[in-house]
């Protein structure tokens, strides 16, 4: 027999036919159980969900909205398996599906009724959440009254710590000493350390800033950021997101934030040695050497792939002994070049060209400027970094480039094979001697995304992937405890990909290499986030985010959604939900 014939089929999951639709699918043998939704309670205090009368107070103390990283945090004495802490992040808001009667977005003023009180319930809608949850006769479900259950807002008081913190970029008339801050913005994707804290990454966070950079002395550093963004109405109320009122508030985001579960007291710490950008995760593991090392993608067309490694080792058998780990260390970038090499150059304050003379004053402003710093330093231009994971058994690690509708033919390089590549790509690093601190790697690309029996899109899965299988536009991705990769899309719709977006298996080993299998669909509007594997793989959580966001041409609102996913009651808009995936009959998921 030949390879082919005796290849291990790691996938051997029934594949998912399910059509686009208003509801979440999972392959056959699979169930699905919504474990909480936008609203559902998570203090002990919190009132009955009731989207027609909702108010910032009810809001900060109910599941926040559009749940996208999801980790599981196991408690002291026991089993993760059976009873631990959920960790959530609320990346950003759907006015038009939250709030009843809002009236039509316009590109100039946005939605008509942006009241003080719709502002503050956004507000208190971001964030995260912390809610212990226990498996009881095989189904999970929130503990009530957990003295863990813990909602953090865009007004939670947290610390910014490092070597950015107390520098004069971060200084605001409401923070003189430049050490605290008000809330996290825009929590996108994550990580979980093994020390068992949550890291929660701040994104796009241009977005709740107004006003003009006009004048303003760091112009060419907030163009590079986007700011301001003018998305929000939150300036009309809140001071500080107006940048001629704070010009320094925005340099307070776009950090890792770093929360301990385990202490619902300890204020969270944005952690900035890891730089400032559009942060998509921060996925990590500890290096052979014992330190820890987390992957970082910067979610824009043109930015780019990081790596921070700490100065420290990881100490195992003490938990405190890690508390301020993430303080000190490398942040790097990653250059690829078109030999299938790559190097990662650091972002270190007086080495190479990061001197005064190219405009920088010190590391914190190398930090709080990544970006510039990464352009000096001759950083790869991708096609939008998300989530980057290490498989911690074969050392290889996975980097999730979304899209890039922009990129011109000019603009090609190997590592960014396509000109206007609307459905992303997936790279493979190969750290040099599996030391995950080196310099040097090589790379290669694992899968060009998009319909592979459309030859012009020149996608590229292996020939075993079938018409179900493929999909575009990567975004998260999860490595289960068996070292099998799983991809979480974010783009996929009916006209675009004949698909909702969903979850995937990718084959990464072997002669399968390349052969991609769906396992989830979710509803139509909905992107599919967070997909994490208890530590036994029989339980996968997912986040279905923004179900029912308008969509392929279609406006969909409160009054008239595309879908009510998951109650379809006629007076509930969809909610973004947290679902909870087992085998029928137990084991891992996707076997
Ligand atoms: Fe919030 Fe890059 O996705
Ligand atoms: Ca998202
Ligand atoms: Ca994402
Ligand atoms: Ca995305």
């Amino acid at each position: 027999a030949d390879a082919d014939d005796t290849a291990v089929d790691r996938f051997p999951f029934a594949e998912l036919t399910a059509p686009a639709d208003a509801t979440i699918h999972v392959a056959e043998g699979h169930d699905a159980q919504v474990l909480v939704r936008w609203g559902d309670p998570v203090l002990p205090d919190a009132p009955a969900f009731d989207p027609h009368a909702q108010s910032p107070e009810a809001q900060a103390r109910q599941f926040g909205y559009n749940n996208d990283f999801i980790g599981v945090i196991p408690l002291p004495e026991h089993d993760p398996a059976r009873r631990a802490l959920l960790v959530v992040n609320h990346e950003y808001t759907n006015e038009e599906l939250m709030f009843p009667g809002i009236g039509a977005q316009t590109a100039k003023t946005g939605f008509p009724d942006m009241t003080r009180a719709r502002v503050d319930i956004e507000m208190a809608a971001h964030g995260g959440s912390v809610l212990e949850i226990a498996r009881m006769d095989g189904r999970w479900q929130v503990v009530a009254g957990s003295p863990h259950a813990r909602r953090i807002t865009a007004e939670t008081p947290m610390a910014l710590t490092g070597p950015a913190a107390g520098s004069r970029w971060l200084v605001t008339s409401a923070d003189p000493h430049g050490r605290t801050v008000k809330g996290m913005l825009n929590n996108c994707s994550g990580g979980v350390t093994p020390w068992g804290t949550w890291l929660s990454c701040e994104e796009n966070i241009n977005s709740y800033f107004s006003g003009t950079r006009d004048g303003l002395a760091d112009a060419e550093a907030l163009k590079r950021y986007a700011i301001p963004g003018n998305a929000t109405a939150w300036a009309r109320y809140h001071d500080r997101f107006d940048l001629q009122k704070e010009p320094n508030e925005p340099n307070r985001f776009g950090w890792v934030v770093e929360i301990d579960p385990l202490d619902p007291s300890a204020p969270p710490k944005k952690r900035t040695a890891l730089g400032r950008m559009k942060h998509e995760g921060a996925a990590g593991l500890t290096n052979g050497d014992g330190r820890y090392v987390v992957y970082l993608g910067d979610d824009q067309k043109m930015e780019h792939v990081y790596r921070f490694v700490s100065r420290a080792k990881v100490d195992p058998s003490d938990r405190a002994a890690n508390r301020d780990l993430l303080d000190a260390g490398t942040l790097s970038v990653a250059v690829f070049h078109g030999d299938g090499s790559g190097e990662w150059r650091d972002l270190v304050f007086g080495q190479g060209p990061l001197t005064p003379a190219n405009g920088f004053a010190d590391q914190a402003q190398v930090l709080v400027h990544a970006r510039l710093a990464a352009t000096h330093l001759g950083a790869t231009r991708m096609d939008r970094p998300e989530d980057v994971e290490a498989n911690p058994k074969t050392n290889k690690v996975y980097v999730m480039l979304t899209a890039n509708d922009t990129r011109t033919e000019m603009e090609v390089e190997p590592a960014n094979p396509r000109a206007k590549n609307i459905h992303g790509h997936i790279l493979e690093i190969t750290p040099a001697g599996g030391d995950h601190a080196a310099r040097a790697f090589t790379w290669d690309v694992l899968v060009r995304c998009g319909d592979p029996a459309k030859a012009e899109g020149g996608a590229v899965f292996s020939p075993a992937t079938t018409a179900f299988g493929w999909f575009g536009n990567p975004d998260n991705c999860a490595v289960d405890h068996q070292g099998r990769l799983w991809i979480a899309t974010d783009g996929n719709t009916p006209r675009a990909t004949d698909r909702t977006d969903g979850l995937f298996a990718l084959e990464t080993e072997g002669p399968a290499r390349g052969t991609a299998k769906r396992l989830v669909s979710v509803p139509i509007g909905a992107e599919l986030c967070g997909p994490f594997f208890t530590a036994d793989d029989t339980t996968l959580f997912v986040a279905v985010q923004h179900p029912g966001e308008s969509q392929d041409g279609r406006v969909s609102s409160f009054d008239a959604p595309s879908t009510r996913w998951p109650d379809f009651a006629p007076d509930m808009p969809p909610r973004p939900s947290v679902v909870a995936i087992t085998r029928k009959g137990g084991g891992p998921v996707g076997s």
